[in-house]
């Protein structure tokens, strides 16, 4: 489960307060900001390139280029699959496939019911174990299709409310 916090605009600022005056700023705020709130709040941008003295299309520029950065608050879960070489010679491509049939999106979406987030990552550090997913913190290791439905079914089950 994400523990994201809500963002205001004097969080916002807060963070990057911490931070702008380091040499290469931008990245880190970045970093902090995604860390604290799940996503960057597309009000941070002005504030950020106020404070760093830069232009707003610059500070979007380096956003949209780093896929690590999300735009749009994440879901309840965040479901990365390692789109690297030791898992996709494992059966990862047929297991990215899988997800994204499953879940009815593509990568950098949420499902509609704002349960999972699917994400593409690059090798997860558990190579001699693939294909490897990550849910929020945790990495599984031989994520067969089976074991991925498993998975999400664990993931999207919800309690049901009794009736009083
Ligand atoms: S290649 Fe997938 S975990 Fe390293």
């Amino acid at each position: 489960m994400n523990k994201s916090q809500e963002w205001s605009l004097q969080s916002i600022q807060a963070e990057i307060n911490v931070l702008k005056h380091k040499p290469g700023a931008l990245l880190p705020i970045l970093h902090a900001l995604q860390d604290r709130f799940g996503f960057i709040p597309p009000d941070a941008v002005p504030l950020i390139a106020d404070s760093l003295n830069q232009t707003r299309a610059e500070v979007h520029g380096v956003i949209s280029f780093y896929h690590h950065f999300r735009t749009a608050p994440p879901g309840r879960h965040v479901v990365q699959i390692c789109r690297a070489e030791a898992c996709q010679a494992v059966g990862a491509r047929q297991l990215e496939a899988h997800a994204k049939t499953r879940l009815g999106i593509d990568y950098h979406q949420t499902t509609s019911d704002h349960d999972i987030t699917l994400e593409a990552v690059y090798c997860l550090g558990n190579c001699a174990c693939g294909p490897s997913v990550r849910v929020d913190n945790n990495v599984r290791g031989r994520v067969t299709i089976d074991a991925f439905d498993a998975l999400m079914d664990e993931l999207q089950t919800r309690p049901l409310e009794v009736m009083g």
